[in-house]
């Protein structure tokens, strides 16, 4: 039977046998083992989440790595080790639909300032707060590639403007698409919500940072599920409570977020433990084992990640 390699960071320990048991209903022909399993070394394919890869480099028969999110940065960040292998990751419509709830739940408390209301609970204060006016602001998603473009329906759907900036030049029928420089600025100084979905590459490292906090419009809200790595975290805490009334993040540069980190005493942040969109196992499990049983069969399965583009 062949051998799959399973590493998957800050989950229980039966995580293995949750995947296993889906996998197992798409494609029987594997085991997926440990990394201490003494047949180890024998895996073509190793199934990741944010796992040690100066261990995982030692198993010198593997020739494709599967990513268990839809990110995958913590693969290719050690880019010398894994450029003579395939690597894959997961697309998933109820992933991208999880993603799209988060972000209405997060728009939605911007707007009619949930956050203000909770406070005047707390001091029986009944009365009306400011809101803002759904058909007049407008969002700006960067990234909208399989989940933003989603997240730009569903918002669209709601009534809201949306504008989107990509890479390259993109056409969508629920929303303005914008790329290049001129686009991404124009969007950072016209939007009133800012949305940031990218994948982490060399490019879009520090995207947000003082020189671009600087240039948005007073008072606008700025919401983060791509990676920690996008924003610069200093200058969004000093621009935090001037240019930024509000900062949702839900990932951050070192996870779980430490005690001691300057963001848990912001009162302008609000923070997520990265559970925006969750890896979940039903819904992924089938594009993984067709994964798992075309690489077996020296075939290449779909979303195979171009090292050039980093993602
Ligand atoms: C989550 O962050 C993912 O990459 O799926």
């Amino acid at each position: 039977m062949k051998k799959v390699l399973f590493y998957q960071k800050g989950t229980p320990k039966n995580q293995i046998e949750l995947w296993n048991i889906n996998l197992k209903k798409w494609h029987q022909d594997f085991k997926l083992i440990h990394l201490d399993d003494p047949q180890a070394h024998e895996a073509l394919i190793a199934l990741l989440w944010k796992a040690p890869m100066e261990i995982i480099s030692k198993y010198k028969n593997l020739k494709a790595l599967i990513s268990l999110g839809q990110g995958v940065d913590h693969i290719i960040n050690d880019i010398n080790f894994v450029k003579n292998m395939s690597v894959y990751r997961i697309v998933d419509p109820y992933m991208a639909k999880s993603m799209s709830h988060w972000m209405i739940l997060s728009i939605l408390n911007f707007i009619r300032d949930y956050e203000g209301y909770r406070v005047q609970q707390i001091k029986k204060i009944y009365k009306s707060r400011n809101c803002l006016d759904f058909k007049k602001i407008k969002i700006g998603i960067y990234g909208v590639g399989e989940i933003g473009k989603v997240v730009a329906k569903d918002l669209n759907s709601l009534g809201f403007n949306i504008l989107g900036w990509s890479r390259v030049q993109k056409d969508f029928k629920f929303f303005k698409s914008y790329h290049s420089k001129d686009g991404f600025n124009y969007m950072i100084e016209n939007c009133d919500i800012h949305i940031c979905l990218l994948p982490l590459t060399r490019n879009t490292k520090n995207i947000f940072n003082k020189d671009v906090f600087f240039k948005m419009k007073n008072g606008v809200c700025f919401i983060n599920a791509g990676r920690g790595e996008h924003i610069d975290e200093k200058d969004l805490i000093y621009f935090c409570g001037n240019k930024i009334k509000l900062a949702i993040l839900d990932v951050f540069r070192v996870e779980p977020l430490p005690k001691t980190h300057p963001f848990w005493r912001c009162k302008n942040i609000v923070i997520w433990p990265h559970v925006s969109a969750e890896t979940n196992v039903e819904t992924a499990a089938k594009q993984v084992a067709k994964a798992i049983k075309l690489i077996h069969a020296g075939k290449i399965p779909k979303n195979k990640i171009n090292f050039d583009l980093g993602y």
